[in-house]
């Protein structure tokens, strides 16, 4: 099979899941939106001025004067390690029950979701995630050759009764069920929602009946701005008698940097080690370990987060507020307690790609809705970040966005 498109004569030599997921339609329309002179509501970036240079600098300096023979041979060094303890005093300070034997540190969450993918999944195998859900997870999962299924969710997180529907179907038709389960339980990419602890219990429920594996990311975890942490997925299953079905995934992107690649894996020993075995070789670079690890160690990290919140905080509201001012009646919206994300649902009848252009030309990119599925659904939603543009420009962004849907409707 050759593909025009790219005119290139040797896909066919392709492995099958790259053939069949190259030249998707959103590439053309992705870069459009990358070029637009206009409000950046489409990237899930952190905005600019919240990345620490000074002080990794500072860290930077005293890695290499101090350590620097050992931060850059290969192997480790003291800084790296502290690196490891951070991450395991968080992960404890969240709830979990975590040793440094259960920890692997990662080159961020999506290497983390690779690795996984990885050592759990087989050609053929299914997976279930939320509908919408992460599009760098789905372009994840296109590489292993599996059946995706989406379970819808709503203010509450996953809908499980939908959930367990589906598997009672599923065991009904003997057919296998889902090895791995993929979730954002707090503040949802892309719909900020987040999953209530008696829907994590009733998941936990359904992966022991059902036996899978439940992959926790949980990406924007310490950026709650509003309302009572709900305990991980992890931590809520260490306190069953047969737990060990969650791999919980972090990272330092959106608390550092995400040029940093970094993040960690919280896992049973048995899956930290297969991990790392299938990590070997791939592993973020002891330099940079060593100057996060430098960085963490004199507690700005800690101190930073709160500070972190309060802005993120600030641009949510200022997003609310804009889209409550401006948006059309028939328009809604979720209300995040954390993250970056807002999730916008149009009539029945309005195509946000369609409306793109448009939108554009008023000054605002977003990401479509039909992105975040595997499918056609979210056809008339869209996701809107505040994590990445000025306030100002963020609302006059919604403003013009408004114009352009108000146009469609
Ligand atoms: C839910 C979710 N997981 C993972 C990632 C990727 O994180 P990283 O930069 O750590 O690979 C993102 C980034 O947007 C995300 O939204």
């Amino acid at each position: 099979m050759t593909d025009d498109h790219h005119g290139w004569p040797y896909d066919h030599l392709f492995a099958r899941p790259v053939q069949e997921s190259m030249g998707g339609a959103e590439y053309g329309a992705w870069r459009a939106i990358a070029n637009a002179d206009a409000a950046a509501l489409s990237f899930g970036f952190p905005f600019p001025d919240s990345f620490p240079r000074d002080e990794l600098l500072a860290a930077t300096e005293a890695v290499l004067e101090e350590e620097g023979a050992k931060a850059l041979q290969y192997g480790g060094s003291e800084s790296a390690d502290r690196l490891v303890e951070w991450t395991t005093d968080h992960a404890r300070e969240r709830g979990m029950d975590a040793t440094e034997d259960e920890i692997l540190l990662t080159n961020g969450g999506s290497h983390g979701l690779d690795l996984v993918c990885r050592a759990f999944l087989d050609p053929g195998d299914r997976i279930v995630v939320e509908g919408p859900t992460f599009m760098g997870a789905l372009r994840q999962f296109d590489k292993f050759d599996v059946a995706v299924e989406s379970i819808p969710l709503d203010d509450d997180g996953l809908d499980v009764d939908a959930l367990e529907g589906r598997l009672e179907a599923l065991e009904d038709e003997d057919e296998d069920p889902p090895k791995l389960l993929y979730t954002i339980p707090n503040f949802q990419n892309p719909t900020g929602v987040t999953l209530t602890r008696d829907r994590r219990e009733r998941l936990l429920d359904l992966a022991a009946e059902h036996d899978f594996m439940i992959v926790e990311d949980d990406a924007y975890g310490d950026l709650r701005y509003d309302g009572e942490p709900v305990a991980p997925l992890r931590a809520l299953d260490e306190e069953r008698p047969e737990g060990g079905r969650v791999i919980h995934l972090g990272t330092f992107s959106k608390l550092i940097a995400p040029g940093v690649r970094a993040g960690w894996a919280v896992a049973d020993e048995t899956v930290r080690d297969q991990l790392r075995r299938l990590n070997s070789g791939g592993s973020n670079t002891t330099f940079m370990r060593s100057v996060l690890g430098k960085y963490v160690d004199d507690g700005t990290l800690d101190a930073t987060i709160p500070e972190l919140c309060q802005a993120y905080e600030q641009r949510r509201d200022r997003m609310l507020d804009a889209l409550e001012e401006h948006m059309p009646p028939a328009a809604e919206w979720s209300e995040p307690d954390g993250g970056f994300f807002v999730w916008l649902e149009l009539p029945e009848q309005i195509d946000a790609d369609d409306i793109l252009d448009d939108a554009i030309d008023e000054g605002a990119t977003y990401l479509p809705g039909r992105w975040f599925y595997g499918d056609d659904r979210g056809a008339n939603c869209m996701r809107l970040s505040y994590s990445y543009e000025e306030l100002d420009e963020m609302e006059h962004g919604i403003e013009g966005l408004s114009r352009a849907i108000r146009e469609a409707i």
